[in-house]
């Protein structure tokens, strides 16, 4: 069913917790009633926005038009050979429920993306990533539609241009698809990665199960990142800066406990979260926004912020790591 909510707080859509007003919120169940939307005079005439779990935007102001949402989240599971299985989820599928769904199943390739806020369709336009793994590495299409001409589009993973938190999606073709569902491919027999950060610390001598490095995942996420039902956030607010190799040799002769890591074409990325620490980022507030006190990365709505304050943050935070180390922060969350 086709559900329309006018003038609507959008507080418990988005992860941020603000109390944004839209004009419209609609969500719909099926594929072909989201076709009848896009051809509908309400989409033809105000200006849309579609979102997932709203984990990763921030509305700087009221919406003056239709938000829409998916609700379609039904799951399964199709042959994949001898070791592999297909899972195709549907865009409103929360995706901590999609992982939970395959490691209940006994497959492997996304335990390391447990606890991430969100939901399918973001996951495959955003590349979400945590500890070591994209979603990419276990993304096989991406069912999509057009919504110029309704037309429906599979996008191989190729097609999808993947690179670090980004995605054809989220470029060149930023509003013109909306994605329907995803086809994950899962191993039978999981091949484990361990390497990120204290993982293999906090599982200890526990044996190595789907299900304990799903454990460990949470646990250590729980230790740094707050709980959005709880402290609004949308989790990293910037994305870690990739620099060049010359830049990088500069900064690490003057700051030789920089962390750094390989990136793509022989780049290196750095840590937005100890550039901002480093910078004197920890404990900084505008207004009701806060540095997250257990991962500078984060920006959080402490108290009652509003809007401008995180964008303030955000720049003072910006203005602060590009004094001290000439570096331009870029935001990982979407200003709307
Ligand atoms: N660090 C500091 N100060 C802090 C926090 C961290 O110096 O306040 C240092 C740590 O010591 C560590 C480094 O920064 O050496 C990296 O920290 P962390 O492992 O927490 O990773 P991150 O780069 O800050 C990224 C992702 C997270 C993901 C984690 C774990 C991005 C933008 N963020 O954070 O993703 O959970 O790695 O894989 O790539 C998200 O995208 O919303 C998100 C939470």
């Amino acid at each position: 069913m086709i559900d329309i909510k006018e003038n609507i707080s959008l507080k418990p859509y988005h992860t941020f917790h603000m109390d944004i007003q839209a004009r419209y919120f609609v969500e719909y169940d099926t594929v072909a009633e989201l076709k009848e939307l896009l051809a509908s005079s309400l989409l033809k005439d105000n200006k849309f926005l579609h979102i997932g779990g709203g984990s990763n935007l921030l509305f700087t102001k009221d919406y003056d038009g239709v938000v829409l949402h998916s609700r379609m989240n039904s799951v399964r599971r199709m042959d994949g050979g001898n070791d592999f299985v297909y899972v195709v989820a549907e865009s409103g599928m929360v995706w901590d429920d999609f992982v939970a769904y395959c490691v209940d199943a006994g497959l492997g390739g996304v335990e390391n993306l447990s606890n991430i806020p969100g939901e399918v369709g973001a996951s495959a336009i955003q590349n979400i990533g945590a500890y070591g793994v994209e979603v990419k590495d276990v993304i096989d299409s991406v069912f999509c539609i057009d919504v110029e001409t309704l037309q429906e589009r599979v996008f191989s993973n190729a097609e999808c241009r993947y690179s670090y938190r980004s995605s054809i999606f989220k470029q060149e073709l930023r509003g013109r698809y909306i994605v329907t569902a995803v086809k994950y491919v899962l191993r039978k027999k999981p091949e484990f990665r361990l390497e990120y950060g204290n993982l293999r610390t906090i599982l200890g001598d526990a044996p190595i199960s789907l299900e304990s490095v799903r454990n460990a995942v949470i646990t250590v996420r729980s230790r740094k990142l707050p709980d959005p039902d709880i402290v609004g956030s949308a989790g990293s607010f910037f994305v870690n800066p990739i620099v060049g190799r010359e830049h990088y040799s500069r900064l690490l002769s003057e700051y030789p406990g920089m962390p750094a890591y390989p990136a793509e074409e022989g780049k290196v990325k750095l840590s937005a979260a100890w550039l901002i620490d480093n910078a004197g980022g920890h404990g900084k507030r505008v207004g009701g926004a806060a540095v997250y006190h257990k991962q500078c990365l984060v920006i959080v709505n402490e108290n009652d912020a509003f809007p401008e304050d995180v964008v303030a943050l955000a720049e003072l935070i910006r203005k602060c790591v590009f004094e001290k180390y000439n570096v331009e922060l870029t935001p990982e969350v979407n200003f709307i």
